[in-house]
């Protein structure tokens, strides 16, 4: 018998908790991603000196990705009969991203972020793992994202690991 009422995976009716716990989630991720674009287009601006300029240019790609994985959040927070919040219901969570005392203070900037990737790396497992066996394309798509976000750190570590090497961190 046709029915259009999905009875297996997280899309069925009997999913309800579980889809419930994933959407909240996804809505938090949702606002991290939303609040490192703030961030990263901030601190692809203000940074002043011969220093800031591959931090500028790296932060400026990010921000292009950081908005991709909102907006794919923001799909699968659909998908799964969720509604993606208003602006209203953001709370700003960055302390470590607001702009430093002196715009030449790039080792911030680079802290700034890399704590931010940690934030966004440590959410992401998470989801991972309470998707597992429950929910297998937000797995799938968080994975992914998750490969950006660790790209994103350890390409920001490399630039800590210079400042450290010459004594400015
Ligand atoms: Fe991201
Ligand atoms: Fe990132």
């Amino acid at each position: 018998m046709a029915t259009r009422t999905t009875t297996t995976g997280i899309l069925s009716e009997d999913k309800n908790q579980e889809r419930e716990e994933i959407i909240a989630l996804l809505r938090k991720a949702y606002w991290m991603e939303i609040e490192t674009v703030m961030s990263y287009i901030a601190n692809s601006v203000n940074p002043d000196g011969v220093r800031a300029q591959e931090i500028i240019e790296s932060l400026q790609e990010d921000v292009q990705e950081e908005l991709g994985h909102a907006q794919q959040f923001a799909a699968r927070i659909k998908e799964l009969y969720g509604v993606v919040p208003g602006s209203l219901d953001f709370t700003a969570e960055q302390s470590y991203l607001q702009p430093p005392d002196h715009q030449t203070d790039i080792v911030h900037v680079v802290k700034g972020v890399i704590e931010a990737e940690t934030g966004a790396i440590e959410h992401y497992n998470h989801i991972i793992e309470v998707t597992d066996g429950v929910d297998f394309v937000t797995q799938d798509m968080v994975i992914a994202i998750l490969r950006d976000e660790e790209g994103h750190r350890r390409l920001f570590e490399g630039y800590l690991r210079e400042y450290e090497a010459e004594g400015l961190a």
